[in-house]
């Protein structure tokens, strides 16, 4: 069978240029001596994490985030050669891939460095690894009193190497600093404890990007920036504003005008009855690219520089717009879902505010059914 001539009509275009203009923003805020590790999980938060990995390899970066040992894996098979952190999970049975893969692994527990330090064996060069502290994110991690004596356990002394440890803030994107606060004082305090016990940590990491924006010190010697790389934030932005710019488009075409009569109504259980005689714009986008249900009677599509709102329910692979007040629409014409069209724009985080969601989720939504297109 010959492979596929055309592009399908519903695309994502990702805007490189913009991602690396991010890159240098996040860049501006850290002081002399403070690296990125830049976080590409979920497929680079639905960017496409080869080609997000890539471009930020070729600005410098030299460390990545994934949250799963197949999404390290699947850049090893890339051809990825710089230092990939799993931050997720490490299910046991996966310990194999995970050195297989050379994935540094971040130990949340510490059945996880006895069962790697026994895989490794006596005798070979110390495995890196990170730890991570729970100062009060309450998910993975090891209680502040665990950490120095896991480091002086067996599995340390032979087998694995602290690289670097690191915590994640909660609340990081409050106006009210409090609780990242005293998460910091939580973290300085185990690094404190590490010191006085002679343990030396090369790389010390707590922000994400709204720390990195507002909590410079939360900033240590590494940070880990994911939204802000990909154009948005949720921060307050204290001091200086860091000048994002959206890296992804979401776009489809007209895939036919259909006319309604007053009383008609469009899509599943009738949520939309025309009040006037309407002009639909079937689009070829759904809740199966990513496109929400939630969506539904809610959200807005550029078509001809105008906002057209979505009418009726989000179907698996359509979508309507009202398209009445526009003079002429015909199939083909572009659609944009997320992005820029004439003098006006849609952000991700406009659809997660009609779909009572975050950004991320919007992003991360999008589905691998839709092609990514690099610019
Ligand atoms: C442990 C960890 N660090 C950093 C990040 C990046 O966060 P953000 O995308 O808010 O910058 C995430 C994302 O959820 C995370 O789970």
């Amino acid at each position: 069978m010959s492979p596929l001539t055309t592009a399908p009509p519903t695309i994502a275009s990702v805007d490189l240029s913009a991602l690396t203009s991010n890159l240098r923003q996040a860049r501006r805020l850290l002081s002399p001596g403070c690296d990125i590790l830049a976080v590409v999980k979920a497929d680079a938060y639905g960017h496409g994490s080869v080609a997000v990995t890539e471009a930020l390899a070729r600005e410098g970066v030299t460390r990545f985030a994934v949250a799963t040992i197949q999404e390290g894996a699947q850049l090893r098979d890339a051809g990825i050669q710089a230092q990939i952190l799993v931050m997720g999970a490490l299910p046991p049975a996966q310990l194999a891939d995970l050195l297989g893969y050379d994935l540094t692994p971040v130990i949340y527990e510490p059945t996880i460095a006895v069962a790697l330090a026994a895989r490794l064996g006596a005798g070979s060069n110390p495995y890196p690894v990170h730890l991570k502290v729970d100062t009060g994110m309450g998910r993975l991690g090891l209680p502040p009193d665990q950490v120095l004596p896991l480091l002086q356990s067996p599995a340390f002394q032979s087998s694995l190497r602290l690289e670097g440890l690191m915590t994640h803030l909660a609340d990081a994107d409050n106006a009210d600093p409090a609780y990242t606060k005293i998460q910091i004082e939580r973290f300085q305090a185990v690094l404190a404890g590490l010191h006085k016990a002679g343990l030396s940590v090369p790389l010390i990491h707590a922000a994400n990007s709204a720390a990195m924006l507002g909590h410079p010190a939360a900033h240590f010697n590494l940070v880990r920036p994911g939204i802000m790389l990909y154009g948005y934030s949720t921060a307050l932005q204290r001091g200086p504003a860091a000048t994002l710019k959206p890296v992804l488009s979401l776009r489809s075409q007209v895939a036919q005008v259909r006319n309604l009569e007053k009383g008609d109504s469009a899509s599943y259980n009738r949520s939309f009855i025309a009040r006037r005689s309407t002009k639909i714009a079937v689009l070829p986008i759904g809740y199966a690219d990513g496109y929400s249900r939630a969506l539904s009677n809610r959200g807005y599509v550029l078509v001809q520089g105008q906002r057209c709102p979505v009418v009726g329910r989000v179907c698996m692979d359509m979508t309507l717009l009202d398209v009445t007040d526009l003079p002429v629409v015909r199939p083909g014409d572009e659609a944009v879902l997320i992005g820029r069209q004439g003098t006006d724009a849609i952000l991700a985080s406009d659809v997660a505010a009609w779909s009572g969601t975050i950004p991320y989720e919007v992003l991360c939504g999008i589905g691998p059914r839709v092609p990514r297109v690099y610019s």
